[in-house]
């Protein structure tokens, strides 16, 4: 989430975040996904043979594929299931007046402070933000101290509220926060740096205490349209693609004959020049994002933004990958354009951290646009013989981060029965990069003709692999890994009675199943139809 909206992130007294202990332990895992995703092409670092763009990835065979998917599902729970739901293209480029109604401009800024010794640049705020989780370690550490002393009788809630120590550590944690607080709504730059400096916070590169002024600095990537110098004008890469849709607003509502309530939804690829862009494809620099701007009367926005938590939860569970992998975090301050706001975090290996924002964004942005436009961005209600500027309810998910998600949920070791390992992508079927690989057991005897015949014939309709090349066992291997979600093998028997055997990834059970019937097994276990039906 970027400052302009920021008030969410640096206030959470969650123990669990960002404490020394949980980045190293979970950073293995991060590793592992990262050069998983390489091995297997899925993600790429960008332009690698010139050592790479940090915070900047391109998607490989397989990873392009899971990408379009879940972008497929994203749409088709939007547009698809939604009669009173419509999508929108619309360009990265835009008016640059858009992004000053917006506050862009004015503020959609991180305060920055670099460090005279190692002339690194920081957040400010994440310095801070990490100053705290080192005060949670220690009350961490004190708990584990506790309990190992006081063995079964433990009584941890009891002791986090009474132990001096801890009470002490509690309040410090407190009073930053607070201070924090102030300094962020009153803007007050000078007093970010004393915090940092009371705080005695150094750069954990050079170790000294030598930083500058605290600075903000505007996140929008900025160009120049127009041929010749003179007549150039600084425009914006688009650091949301909400704003896309604020404008279209009238075109889409007289078009498509709307009327609250009623959505825009669109996927699109979003800028912000991130400072700390870290953790992998968590924080880019480009990225995506699939958003919906739910315009309904003012006054029901309410109820709408709890349809859209529960509703927006409920296409995240049905992914299987297990509900206690998500949390809401209801924001305690939301931005000033918001009357309520709240994020659906995820259990990433690094812990729980933003997924998707719901936002009920109120009439913020139509009014701004209208203000600076001077266009109505009203819809004319006839039954009640009145215009009114509707109020907005926002979802809004990162294409990417919940590529992550999936990834690092669905990604395990496993130990098999004969000691030996292996890794599986326990990928949703409907949303694996290949639904199927055909195998000829062996790559002579006409089995491969014969596993080309059904190859062929399957990848009209799904995406499927094939692959002739090394021992059976390897092969299924590599399909484990990429998450494809059935192996059919022929084998000397199919040339006999035109049977072949169906493999299921998670449970390595295989069948043997007349050829007729490869099709309508796949199709029942692989389309979307299932996940739609049950958000
Ligand atoms: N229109 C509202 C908006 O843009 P946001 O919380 O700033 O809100 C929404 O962004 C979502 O976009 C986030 O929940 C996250 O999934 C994704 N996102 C934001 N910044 C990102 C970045 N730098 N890299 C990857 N995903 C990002």
């Amino acid at each position: 989430m970027s400052s302009l909206i920021c008030n969410y992130f640096i206030f959470s007294s969650n123990p669990f975040l960002f404490t020394d202990m949980s980045i190293k332990e979970n950073e293995i895992t991060l590793k592992k996904i990262t050069a998983h995703c390489k091995e297997y092409g899925f993600i790429f670092g960008s332009s690698e043979i010139y050592d790479g763009l940090s915070a900047s990835y391109d998607y490989g065979p397989n990873g392009v594929l899971l990408k379009n998917n879940i972008s497929e599902f994203w749409w088709k729970s939007m547009v698809q299931m939604n009669e009173n739901i419509v999508g929108l293209d619309a360009s990265i480029f835009m008016h640059p007046k858009t992004w000053k109604a917006s506050g862009h401009v004015d503020a959609f800024n991180d305060p920055l402070i670099d460090n005279k010794d190692s002339k690194k640049r920081y957040r400010a705020d994440v310095l801070v933000e990490d100053h705290i989780a080192k005060i949670h370690l220690k009350i961490n550490k004190e708990v584990i101290k506790a309990r190992k002393q006081f063995g079964e009788s433990f009584d941890e809630t009891h002791f986090i509220s009474t132990h001096p120590r801890v009470i002490n550590y509690r309040n410090q944690i407190q009073s930053i926060e607070n201070r924090m607080k102030t300094i962020i709504a009153e803007n007050n730059l000078e007093s970010f740096k004393k915090l940092i400096i009371d705080l005695k916070i150094s750069d954990p590169v050079s170790g000294t205490k030598n930083w500058t002024d605290v600075r903000q600095f505007n996140l929008m990537f900025s160009t120049e349209i127009g041929s010749v110098s003179e007549d150039a004008h600084t425009i914006y890469l688009r650091p949301e693609t909400a704003q896309g849709i604020f404008v279209n607003f009238s075109n889409i509502q007289k078009s498509s004959r709307m009327k609250p309530p009623f959505g825009i939804a669109q996927i699109g690829k979003a800028f912000r020049n991130e400072i700390i862009a870290r953790q992998f494809i968590f924080r880019m620099r480009e990225f995506e994002q699939m958003e919906m701007q739910f315009f309904v009367k003012p006054g029901e926005e309410m109820q709408w933004y709890e349809h859209w938590k529960l509703k927006r939860m409920r296409w995240h569970n049905a992914l299987g990958l297990g509900p206690k992998k998500y949390r809401f975090h209801e924001h305690l301050n939301p931005a000033h354009y918001a009357n309520a706001a709240c994020d659906i975090e995820f259990e990433f290996p690094m812990g729980f951290k933003e997924l998707e924002g719901i936002h009920s964004r109120t009439d913020f942005d139509l009014t701004a646009h209208e203000k600076l436009s001077g266009k109505k961005l009203r819809y004319f209600d006839p039954q009640e013989n009145e215009s009114y500027i509707p109020y907005v309810v926002e979802t809004s998910i990162g294409l990417d981060r919940m590529f992550l998600a999936l990834l690092s949920a669905a990604y395990q070791e496993e130990v098999l029965e004969d000691n030996s390992k292996r890794i599986v992508l326990k990928l949703p079927a409907a949303l694996a990069p290949s639904k199927v690989a055909v195998l000829p057991l062996m790559n002579k005897d006409g089995l491969p003709e014969k596993a080309q015949e059904i190859f062929k014939e399957l990848k009209f309709d799904i995406t499927a692999q094939y692959d002739a090349k090394d021992a059976i066992g390897r092969r299924y291997r590599r399909q484990d890994a990429v998450g494809t979600p059935f192996c059919i093998t022929v084998d000397h028997q199919s040339l006999k009675d035109d049977t072949v055997t169906i493999r299921e990834r998670d449970s390595m059970k295989q069948k043997r199943i007349p050829k007729t019937d490869i099709q309508r097994i796949l199709e029942e276990n692989i389309n979307l139809k299932g996940l739609l039906k049950s958000i």
